[in-house]
């Protein structure tokens, strides 16, 4: 493997030895779980397109030299992200009120009243840009899903089209000037060319200015066994050790941190240029958790992987069980992770009878790999079943809320994070 500037590894992939290289340092990964053929998470399809549907080697690893947890092979980017993409981040009431939520606190912590500039990647409906659109603040949004990005623009939100990496970044510090920030929402991990990011974020903030991005958080992937979170579009899976590391071989580091509850636990962190911005304890002692639980340690992800194979076989076990003896289960919430349990698992549609869904887009499809077909959340309220598969699991509160009437008409909820079980 050929060494770029700063020892940063030019062509991540497999190295002249056949070996796995690791995308964010060049070492060889270390596979410990792998999913074998699986579709794309947000592939959902025609029964018309079921014989050209695309399948890939979903497989997971972990760096020992940067601690970096990874896909070994991600689809190329074309293939996940376009036109009908159908992921809308506003079709949660609960993200809606979270991203309001972090565009009052960036508002408040880190623009400056003179003119500021803020840029988020992956902007997709504009869910979080729509505040700084609403207040007058410059803003611009990157995001290379046609079908999203024209609802941001719907929205108000100034939003160009296109993969961000380092020449979009001096495209748009030429039009519009540095930036005070760079905002980032479950996109971070979904991007491989973590060092074109980095160096674009270099070429774009100011001096003092900062990164805030969040993404799911590995510790809580680990904890509650959710392995529905390791699917095509998620090539990173982030700890603060490994975040650390990244940036600092560009000159930065995590200034500070938030664990969030979104995507069952995310966390958020803050980057900057090192030396500008003091340093939170909280990094020191997440660090020190991490080091507690393992996360730098091969055997760690080894123990996770039995406990998922646990879970898979767990879950099976109960959908069986319930068909034996007739019962109706119905999928609840298409989420792209519903893709990863459907296919580990092998749910078919004689298994889970569908799945409701409120996105438009994604009804009247069917479900990537096993072919479950997607309804609207009409269906499941107009004949409720027996049971009701979770497999929005990250949105339960929302969801629990608002489902008495299938509860009060003796339906039972099946979730399988952080442990499969039928609610009573
Ligand atoms: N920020 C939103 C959307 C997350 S989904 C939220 O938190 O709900 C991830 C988004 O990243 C998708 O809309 C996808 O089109 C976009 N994306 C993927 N690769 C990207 C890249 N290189 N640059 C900018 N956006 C990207
Ligand atoms: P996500 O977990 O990847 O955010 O995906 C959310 C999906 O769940 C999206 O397709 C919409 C769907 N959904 C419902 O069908 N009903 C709901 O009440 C919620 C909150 C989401
Ligand atoms: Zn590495």
């Amino acid at each position: 493997m050929t060494a770029g500037m700063k020892g940063i590894p030019r062509n991540p992939g497999m190295d002249e030895s056949g070996m796995t290289a690791c995308r964010i340092c060049g070492g060889q990964i270390e596979p410990f779980l792998s999913f074998g053929r699986m579709p794309l998470a947000n592939g959902f399809l025609t029964a018309d397109q079921f014989d050209q549907e695309y399948f890939f080697d979903l497989v997971a690893a972990f760096c020992p030299s940067c601690l970096m947890v990874q896909l070994v092979d991600q689809p190329d980017r074309e293939k996940m992200f376009h036109a009908e993409y159908p992921f809308f981040s506003s079709t949660s009431r609960f993200q809606a009120a979270h991203f309001e939520k972090f565009a009052n606190e960036v508002s408040d912590r880190w623009i400056g009243r003179n003119d500021p500039f803020v840029v988020e990647i992956g902007s997709n409906d504009g869910i979080l840009l729509r505040h700084f659109a609403g207040a007058g603040i410059r803003h611009l949004g990157v995001e290379p899903s046609a079908g999203v990005a024209s609802n941001a623009r719907k929205n108000g939100v100034n939003t160009l089209s296109g993969f961000f990496e380092k020449d979009i970044a001096r495209q748009i510090a030429a039009e519009y000037g540095p930036a005070d920030v760079f905002l980032a929402a479950n996109c971070l991990c979904h991007i491989p060319c973590f060092h074109s990011i980095a160096e674009g974020v270099d070429i774009l903030l100011k001096p003092r200015g900062v990164v805030l991005f969040e993404d799911p958080y590995l510790g809580d992937i680990l904890e509650k066994t959710s392995y529905d979170q390791i699917y095509d579009e998620h090539v990173f899976y982030f700890s603060v050790l490994s975040v650390n590391h990244a940036f600092g071989m560009h000159g930065m580091e995590i200034v500070d941190l938030w664990p969030q509850k979104t995507h069952g636990g995310s966390m958020r962190y803050c980057i900057a240029r090192k030396g500008t911005h003091p340093v939170s304890p909280a990094v020191g002692v997440q660090i020190g958790r991490e080091r507690e639980l393992g996360l730098d340690r091969i055997e760690t992800y080894e123990r996770f992987r039995q406990n998922c194979e646990t879970s898979q076989q767990n879950l099976r076990r109960i959908l069986c069980d319930l068909k034996q003896q007739g019962r109706r289960v119905v999928g609840y919430a298409a989420t792209s992770k519903s893709t990863t349990v459907t296919n580990y698992c092998d749910l078919t549609p004689d298994i889970v009878e569908f799945i409701s869904d409120t996105t438009p887009i994604k009804q009247g499809k069917y479900s990537p790999g096993t072919h479950i077909p997607v309804q609207p959340y009409e269906k499941f309220a107009e004949a409720f079943p027996d049971y009701a598969l979770l497999f929005g699991w990250n949105h339960k509160e929302e969801i629990m809320a608002k489902e008495q009437a299938f509860l009060n008409a003796g339906g039972k909820w099946i979730v399988y994070v952080p442990k499969v079980e039928v609610l009573a």
